[in-house]
């Protein structure tokens, strides 16, 4: 099935640490002008307080910018758009992605709103990018990533290279937001692109 360019963008948002990434990156969506469908689990809500100090929807609304084409759902809602293969999409983040969420996601079991449209993104071959923190992995973590890349999803763990030389946090939060970016083929304008020889040619 072909979708629009134009179609949205499913963000879910678990209890992991890293909050901040899903904050950046639901701002760089809206500032893109990309539709968005937010879907926030209890404990997303939880870690969103914890790490970013952002106190629930209200919060985060006023944290990430335009919200005009953001849609924001129940995580209990599993009937809500999102849960629907019909309803058009140009893929799926979760960001953090929690072990609990990604075990669930591996098993198909679809117990809330954030499962259940990525288990749709699967079976719909869209892309599904997974945002994990974990470390350090055990084999049960590491085996269910090995099942979901071969289900075609992308882990993609939170983990910022330091070769452009990050002087403060929000450049961490960047580089990781910008790769999610690029993999859901929205343009940004987020950070630098490593270029070989760059840093001698700043001199
Ligand atoms: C402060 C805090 C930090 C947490 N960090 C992580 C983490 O990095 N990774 C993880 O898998 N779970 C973490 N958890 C546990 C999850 O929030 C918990 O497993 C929860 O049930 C996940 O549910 P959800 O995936 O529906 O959001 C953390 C919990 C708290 C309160």
């Amino acid at each position: 099935m072909r979708v629009a360019a134009d179609a949205p963008v499913t963000l879910g948002i678990t209890g992991a640490s890293g909050a901040p990434y899903a904050v950046r990156l639901l701002r760089a969506l809206n500032d893109s002008g990309t539709a968005v469908r937010v879907i926030v689990s209890g404990y997303g809500l939880r870690l969103l307080q914890e790490e970013s100090g952002i106190d629930g929807v209200d919060g985060l609304r006023a944290a990430t910018g335009d919200w005009s084409r953001v849609e924001l759902y129940d995580s209990l809602d599993r009937g809500a758009t999102p849960a629907s293969g019909s309803a058009p999409s140009r893929g799926m983040v979760v960001c953090p992605c929690s072990m609990g969420t990604l075990a669930s996601i591996a098993a198909g079991t679809s117990r809330n709103l954030v499962e259940r449209a990525a288990d749709v993104a699967l079976k719909e071959r869209r892309p599904l990018i997974l945002v994990p923190r974990e470390t350090p992995l055990s084999l049960v973590h590491l085996e269910n990533m090995t099942r979901l890349t071969r289900a075609g999803a992308t882990i993609m763990p939170a983990a910022p290279g330091f070769y452009h030389r990050p002087e403060s946090i929000g450049d961490l939060v960047d580089f990781v937001v910008a790769r999610i970016m690029d993999h859901l083929g929205v343009e940004h304008g987020i950070g630098r692109r490593w270029r070989s020889g760059e840093r001698e040619e700043d001199g």
